[in-house]
């Protein structure tokens, strides 16, 4: 697996790219308003990186990343992601992506939304509740003693593989936080949210980042409650 596909390239999924061209990978951008937007970001990733329009960076890529707003999501390109790991950075913020009765129910997550709109694709949940500057910040090298965990939630054991693989060389551990009706446990609200890689801090955004690891992030995840 070479190349990572990105639709949507904003804070997540430009982070998402840099740790990526970093470890080695090519990584093709796409956004809305069209490849010559991300101009900058290819010239500041140099020659691993290239730009096109989301259903060619959903074809390019052997793995594929979703960050755009969960309003967006209905307009993730379908056929191209047949058969792939789709990772879905997703948050449900009502105010930004209006009202989902169902999540508001309870009655399914944002990931399997998206799985439900990408039938033949893997969807796993990951990247949701860490702030961008601190998944930059937080990265480091397999066997390092201040490396943090990431959760992922999937359904098919062979996606969760790949998206562990991907994480450990992008410079992090992986919990496995179960199936994905599970991601609810690190959405937003719940105690392994965003605060646990700040230290806690309720200005979360003010820290440089702490390192969280995957026995902390576990007990996190289990003190979760709907
Ligand atoms: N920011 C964080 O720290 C953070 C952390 C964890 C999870 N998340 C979640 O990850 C998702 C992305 O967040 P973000 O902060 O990265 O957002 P962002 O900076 O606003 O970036 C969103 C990206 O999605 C693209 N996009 C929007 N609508 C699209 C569409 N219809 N088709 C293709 N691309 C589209 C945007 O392209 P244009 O700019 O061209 O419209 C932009 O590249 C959200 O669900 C968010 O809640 C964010």
């Amino acid at each position: 697996m070479t190349t990572i596909g990105l639709i949507g390239s904003g804070n997540i999924g430009g982070t998402v790219a840099r740790l990526a061209v970093a470890a080695g990978y090519d990584v093709v951008l796409s956004n809305s308003r069209g490849p010559h937007t991300l101009k900058e970001l290819v010239d500041e990733l140099g020659p691993r990186a290239s730009a096109a329009i989301s259903a060619e960076a959903a074809e390019a890529g052997d793995l594929v990343v979703v960050s755009v707003p969960l309003r967006a999501y209905l307009d993730v390109p379908v056929e191209p992601l047949a058969g792939k790991t789709v990772l879905d950075t997703n948050n449900y913020y009502p105010q930004r992506d209006g009202t989902f009765p169902e999540l508001d129910a309870g009655s399914t997550t944002s990931s399997e939304l998206l799985q439900r709109h990408l039938t033949a694709s893997k969807v796993v949940k990951v990247f949701n509740n860490i702030y961008f500057e601190h998944l930059r910040a937080l990265a480091r090298p397999p066997g390092a003693a201040d490396r943090s965990a990431l959760a992922i939630a999937g359904d098919d054991v062979g996606a969760k593989g790949e998206a562990t693989a991907f994480l450990d060389r992008i410079g992090y551990d992986t919990v496995d936080a179960g199936a994905l009706a599970d991601g609810w446990r690190f959405q937003p609200g719940t105690p392994a949210y965003g605060f646990v890689y700040a230290g806690g801090i309720e200005n979360f955004w003010e820290s440089p980042g702490v390192p969280f690891d995957g026995a902390a992030l576990r007990a996190k995840l289990a003190e979760a409650r709907r």
